[in-house]
């Protein structure tokens, strides 16, 4: 079967297809994976605009339908449906992604899913790896910090989520306090390589608390304040408190998932979500995985962050199930897991 999936929920307008067998087995094909970044539209503001993104996303929407057809040298009546980011996420531009995918499923009689990109995120590995259900899940992006157990599309069971905020914003907010741009998590992960992670001694919250919860406020304001005694000019510190700053995120989410592998023991954890690209993170993950008898798996870091074929394979997942959703879904600002 081969699924159209859409995602518009906040600055990447993305389209892909994908082919997969019918059944319930891991692995697909990719045959077209269109993304329009707009960091270019959002980079001056310092952050995601949703006016602007949605206006982007209404421009970009159907010549990226149409790229993706091309590259993947089909027709809309050769694809089985058509799936798009039903929420959470920015309410203007999941509404320009839900229209879309609704109209193309109308014309073509084709049958329309509505995904929840956190399970976009949760199911992606399924995607490139031979990773079965359940797992467990260390879900880390722009918006969410979450460990669940993944059973199934629409089957989790949550451990923990952050009190506050999510890591990815942290990681933001600490690149925006040193004027590395935006978005700031590939930044300072660049900037980490040269930098000594013992440098700064950083508050860690959460740490060592019974658990699986996340705390990150007291972080972001720790690094204000440190931000602000450095000399901007002192490339060399700005190196180190971004080295020290990965450390102590990579501490934090090592912790919770050990305590979560002692919760709900599994052969496998998944992380997953645009953090999930960060290969400091996925090293210190993969250190806590094997010392508690599982081993980390992660989708390639191109399907980490925001992506079309998330969505479509997510798309995959539920037809196979059946579960299809009606065109007078309503588009969802926010939607747990
Ligand atoms: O999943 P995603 O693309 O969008 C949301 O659903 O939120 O995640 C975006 C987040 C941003 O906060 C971005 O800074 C962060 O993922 N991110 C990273 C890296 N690449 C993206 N954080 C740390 N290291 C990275 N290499
Ligand atoms: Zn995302």
């Amino acid at each position: 079967m081969r699924v159209l999936g859409i995602e518009t929920s906040c600055d990447e307008t993305a389209v892909a297809i994908v082919e997969a067998p019918a059944g319930s087995a891991p692995g697909g094909l990719i045959l077209a994976n269109v993304v329009y970044s707009q960091q270019t539209e959002h980079r001056r503001f310092g952050g995601v605009v949703p006016e602007i993104a949605a206006r982007a996303h209404l421009e970009r929407i159907d010549g990226l339908v149409e790229d993706a057809l091309t590259e993947a040298r089909l027709g809309l009546d050769d694809l089985d449906a058509i799936a798009a980011t039903g929420g959470p996420g920015l309410i203007g531009g999941v509404m320009v992604g839900v229209m879309a995918a609704k109209g193309l499923a109308f014309a073509r009689e084709k049958p329309f899913l509505a995904i929840n990109h956190l399970e976009g995120h949760a199911l992606t590995v399924r995607l490139t790896e031979q990773v079965e259900f359940p797992y467990l899940l260390l879900l880390v992006s722009g918006g969410h910090c979450q460990l669940l157990t993944v059973r199934g599309p629409g089957d989790f069971t949550r451990l923990g989520t952050t009190i506050d905020d999510a890591v990815g914003e942290c990681f933001d907010k600490t690149a925006k306090l040193l004027g590395l741009g935006f978005p700031g998590g590939p930044a300072v992960e660049r900037l980490a390589r040269d930098g000594d992670a013992q440098r700064f001694s950083l508050p860690r919250p959460m740490w060592r608390k019974a658990g699986c919860d996340f705390s990150f406020s007291g972080l972001k304001t720790a690094v204000r304040q440190t931000v602000e005694k450095l000399d901007p000019d002192d490339e060399r510190a700005r190196a180190d408190l971004c080295a020290s700053f990965q450390r102590t995120v990579g501490d934090v989410l090592a912790d919770r998932c050990a305590n979560a592998l002692a919760m709900a023991p599994s052969p496998t954890l998944v992380v997953a979500g645009g953090v999930a690209a960060n290969l400091y993170l996925r090293g210190r993950l993969e250190e806590v995985a094997a010392r508690n008898g599982a081993r980390l798996v992660a989708p390639p870091v191109k399907l980490c962050t925001d992506n079309g074929a998330m969505i479509a394979w997510a798309g995959i997942e539920r037809l196979r199930l059946g579960l299809t959703d009606a065109l007078d879904f309503k588009p969802r600002p926010r939607w747990p897991l």
